[in-house]
């Protein structure tokens, strides 16, 4: 797996976070499809340094693209995972199943939330599970419209953060990443703006700090999510708590996003 961290080589100063830019293909692509996509842009990916790169295919096609991704710098991700290792749960997938084949899984994603009545209880011993098993977790929070405009994102996304997070040891927890992403946001094309997500980025940043300590909380990385493209990436990596993306639609496009990734590099490197 990549260290998530560049040391600035300046001795005890401290260090610079890896960005990280992650493609949720949620329900999308067949195998076939999917081989023809990594196909399309694994070369460019491979060929940049200093941005961590993370393929979320389905779950059907996880294991032919690590077949593509294989002596290369790309990393591979799940969508999801159950947190029990076996059993009696038809259709689930463990940590077990995915810890020779994946590096990450995105997990809490608002849509397993919404769609499948994922708690942030469950998220909690999930993230568990994938630490427990070397599996990065992607933990996603955000809030819907309705809490933006009641204004309680803050109360929420702290909450979201803060029962995610419970009972997690303090040396697991640079090796999560955690996502933001507003629901209003999702697949809407409506983007938050840079300073919206910065504002969230850095609450959740704080709230791991309140959790643990400030030097662990500068470790994590915070990735935004919500109609990321290729003409907005810029403006989120230009804020201060931004660490990369978490990117569904323009994921599916080989040249967006590989377009994605190389405006990361450039914006993160003048950082
Ligand atoms: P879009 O980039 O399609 O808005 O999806 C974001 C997302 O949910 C990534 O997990």
């Amino acid at each position: 797996m990549t260290t998530p961290f560049i040391n600035r080589g300046n001795g005890n100063s401290g260090f610079k976070r890896l960005p990280i830019i992650a493609g949720n293909w949620k329900m999308n692509k067949t195998v076939d499809e999917s081989l023809l996509l990594v196909d399309e842009m694994i070369d460019d990916l491979d060929a940049i340094e200093g941005v961590e790169i993370v393929l979320c295919p389905p779950f059907v096609a996880l294991y032919s693209v690590l077949d593509l991704l294989e002596d290369t710098g790309v990393g591979l991700g799940a969508q999801n995972m159950y947190h029990q290792n076996s059993g009696a749960y038809t259709g689930e997938i463990s940590p077990l199943m995915l810890r020779e084949i994946c590096d990450y899984v995105i997990l809490g994603h608002s849509e397993r939330r919404t769609y499948f009545g994922e708690t942030n209880e469950l998220v909690n011993l999930k993230v568990k599970a994938a630490l427990k098993h070397d599996i990065r977790p992607i933990m996603a929070v955000g809030e819907n419209l309705a809490q933006r405009q009641a204004e309680e994102t803050s109360a929420f996304v702290t909450a979201q953060v803060r029962e995610g997070l419970a009972g997690i040891d303090i040396a697991d927890i640079p090796t999560i990443v955690l996502a933001y992403e507003p629901i209003w946001a999702i697949g809407t094309g409506l983007a938050a703006t840079g300073a919206m997500a910065q504002e969230v980025c850095a609450l959740i940043r704080q709230t791991v700090a309140e959790l643990y300590t400030q030097e662990v909380a500068e470790q994590v990385r915070i990735q935004y999510g919500g109609s990321v493209t290729a003409k907005n990436i810029e403006e989120f990596m230009s804020q201060p708590d931004i660490d990369g993306g978490l990117v569904g639609g323009a994921s599916l496009n080989a040249d967006d996003f590989i377009q994605i990734v190389v405006k990361t590099l450039e914006v993160s490197s003048k950082k």
